[in-house]
């Protein structure tokens, strides 16, 4: 089996798509290390994956600066580690001009410094080891502007930026590089959303309630990982407004306006 006794890291791994993702690599036989800020959640999960070797390794990513440490202990937990999965990360629900500009800057530190910082710091150290393989959940508001997403989006499309630059320089390596790219999955990520004063958003919209079920997006994902795919897609309905982005651009406008604009 493709996971057996890989040490796999995930961040974001107390909710939604970091958890399922755990629930379901530990089923794989991968030994795992789970972040998040959460620890009571970290631990309950823990005792769910009973099989499973597992360590928690609590922390607030929005401190870059200690980022490099938390990455040494990670590596420490298990003597090495073979993937890093980061799934952490909040999206924003509020119209660009009333987004005070302190949300901008932690969506930024969340979504773009805080995995680049991981994946610097690892990298010199998949290097030495001679593999490794990264993966970073990213969004389709990587790839597309939608409204009340602004900040988000722009934290996406600029990991996308990072991560594919990375693709093109460690091309005759063995440290792969995945960026995945979600539609509308059914998690908490629109509660946990930011709103424009920085206070969570704490709604489900339907576009989160309408969206695909978060054990087949990770199923999707875990099978993107396992053939070290650079761009693993997990789209629905999403993949036509995409489509209209490309080829009729005033009718995505049209609809996303329709669609995101309260
Ligand atoms: N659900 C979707 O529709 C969707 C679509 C496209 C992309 N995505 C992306 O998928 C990833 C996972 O989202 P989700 O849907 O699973 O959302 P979620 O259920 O809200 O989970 C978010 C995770 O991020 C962690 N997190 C948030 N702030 C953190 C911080 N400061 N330090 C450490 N961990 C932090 C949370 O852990 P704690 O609560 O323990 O801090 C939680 O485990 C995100 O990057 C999101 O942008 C989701």
């Amino acid at each position: 089996m493709h996971f057996k006794n890989k040490v796999v890291w995930i961040t974001g791994a107390s909710s939604g798509i970091g958890k399922e993702l755990a629930l379901q690599l530990a089923q794989q036989g991968a030994i795992l290390i789970l972040t998040g800020t959460n620890v009571e959640t970290l631990t309950a999960i823990k005792s769910e994956l009973k099989n499973a070797r597992t360590h928690i390794l609590n922390y607030n990513l929005l401190d870059i600066d200690g980022i490099p440490n938390l990455v040494d202990k990670a590596i420490l937990l298990e003597g090495h580690l073979d993937y890093v999965i980061q799934s952490a990360g909040q999206s924003q629900r509020a119209m660009a001009e009333e987004t005070d500009i302190i949300v901008y800057k932690k969506l930024m530190d969340l979504n773009f410094f805080a995995p680049v910082a991981i994946t610097q710091s690892l990298l010199p150290y998949f290097k030495k080891q001679g593999h490794g393989n990264i993966c970073v959940i990213s969004s389709i508001a990587g790839l597309i502007g939608f409204p009340l997403r602004s900040g988000y989006a722009a934290s996406k499309h600029a990991i996308k930026g990072y991560l594919e630059t990375l693709q093109c320089e460690l091309f005759k390596t063995n440290i792969h590089v995945s960026i995945v790219y979600p539609g509308r999955i059914n998690t908490n990520i629109s509660k946990n959303a930011l709103a424009g004063d920085g206070q969570q958003f704490g709604n489900t919209d339907e576009n989160s309630d309408a969206g695909m079920s978060v054990s087949v997006c990770c199923t999707k994902i875990i099978s993107g990982l396992k053939k070290n795919q650079k761009a693993i897609y997990i789209l629905k309905a999403e993949r036509l407004l995409f489509w209209f982005w490309w080829f009729i651009p005033s009718l995505y406008y049209k609809i996303a306006h329709a669609k995101g604009v309260r």
